[in-house]
């Protein structure tokens, strides 16, 4: 009786030692070849995301070219992460393999690339919001693993902080404590992955604006529009919808720069009346076309209209996806002999595909 039960040991003992060389071999090779990117499917994405307190996911397939464009970029990018104390793992999962096809749904992947940064072991998940190149991901990525807000002790500190790219929140309080200060950090988490967040007792080194306040006080600046605006309302919802209605454009523009894509996507996702107007923005006259897109859109704030501007170079997919009905009035009169105006200036409302394709972004 001993033997036979001795015998299936033995001969699994000896696989195994047969295969450990070849396996181990392996895996050095493909380290050394530089796969920092982890490769995830439906059998191991729960275990190994609930082992990371903070875990990039790309959700891609396998034939999408944006997806293609981002890979170097983003292996590259995990490698100098991993490098991180402590170190962050950036993952892919093939979201078209059908067998995958329950995260895809549970993560809401309706495009490809779909980064989600997802934190705590998975209970909390955010659409990643920064740049496609390795050193932005990981500019991007270093900034979402360390505080929500992070504090501007000097002039140079504001200038560098406060660029003149995207949305940027300011908090100013006397001291950082109080229910003001708490809510403010509480909403700088919930809103990390769109805007950058920052907070100082000292409003006179902030930009634009010679402060005297000493607060609290909420100071949103954005490279469009009039530049920036204050709040002094810190409950938790009035300081979102503050910045949700403060740091969108009167004027989506929907041109080849990633950083207007948040806005594009909420642009056609909003239940509006859409004016949409395309032109060549290589030409001299396109900023006269611009103002007075502006000007439009000033005069009929408050009409549930929602307006954009168009670069035609790269605006060839932007119709694709839209049904457009229930055509209305023209809402800028302009000559159609104009060369300029590839494509009309006219009231639209949009059904159909929610899904947005953004220039030169997402399959
Ligand atoms: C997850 O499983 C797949 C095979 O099903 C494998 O290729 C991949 O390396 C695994 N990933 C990790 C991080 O273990
Ligand atoms: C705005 O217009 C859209 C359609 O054009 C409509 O579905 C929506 O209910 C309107 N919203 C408001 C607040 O009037």
């Amino acid at each position: 009786m001993d033997v036979p039960l001795a015998l299936p040991f033995a001969t699994l003992v000896v696989v195994l030692l047969l295969s450990s060389g070849p396996i181990a071999a392996e895996v050095d090779a493909t380290a050394v070849l530089g796969e920092a990117v982890l490769t995830l499917d439906a059998g191991n994405f729960s275990e190994v995301v609930a082992k990371h307190e903070f875990i990039v996911v790309e959700f891609y397939a396998p034939w999408c070219g944006h997806c293609k464009e981002l890979a170097p970029e983003y292996e590259k990018a995990a490698s100098m992460l991993r490098k991180r104390d402590p170190p962050v793992v950036l993952a892919k999962v093939d979201a078209y393999d059908e067998s995958n096809k329950e995260l895809k749904d549970k993560y809401k992947v309706h495009g490809y690339p779909a980064i989600k940064i997802i934190r705590k072991g998975g209970s909390d998940v955010s659409a990643y919001g920064g740049p496609r190149d390795a050193e932005g991901i990981v500019e991007y990525l270093t900034r979402q693993v360390g505080p929500a807000s992070l504090e501007i002790r000097s002039a140079v500190d504001a200038s560098r902080s406060i660029g003149d790219k995207g949305v940027v929140l300011v908090g100013v309080f006397p001291e950082f404590a109080g229910i003001q200060y708490e809510n403010f950090m509480a909403v700088a988490n919930k809103m990390r992955t769109d805007y950058d967040f920052f907070h100082t007792s000292d409003a006179s080194i902030l930009p634009r604006g010679d402060l005297t306040v000493k607060g609290p006080l909420l100071r949103l600046f954005k490279p469009f529009d009039e530049l920036f605006v204050d709040s002094q309302d810190f409950d938790d919802d009035a300081i979102k919808k503050f910045i949700e209605v403060s740091g969108f454009p009167t004027v989506v523009t929907f041109d080849a720069d990633p950083t207007n894509h948040k806005f594009i996507e909420r642009y056609y996702s909003t239940p509006s009346a859409k004016a949409m107007l395309f032109l060549r923005f290589s030409d001299d006259r396109v900023e006269t076309f611009k103002s007075q897109m502006h000007e439009a859109a000033r005069q009929l704030s408050g009409n549930n209209i929602s307006f954009l501007i168009g670069d035609v170079s790269t605006a060839d997919r932007a119709f694709e996806v839209v049904t457009l009905t229930s055509f209305s009035s023209f809402l800028l009169r302009i000559p159609r002999t104009n060369p300029l105006i590839s494509i009309h200036a006219k009231l639209f409302s949009i059904s159909g595909s929610k899904k947005v394709m953004f220039p030169s972004s997402s399959c």
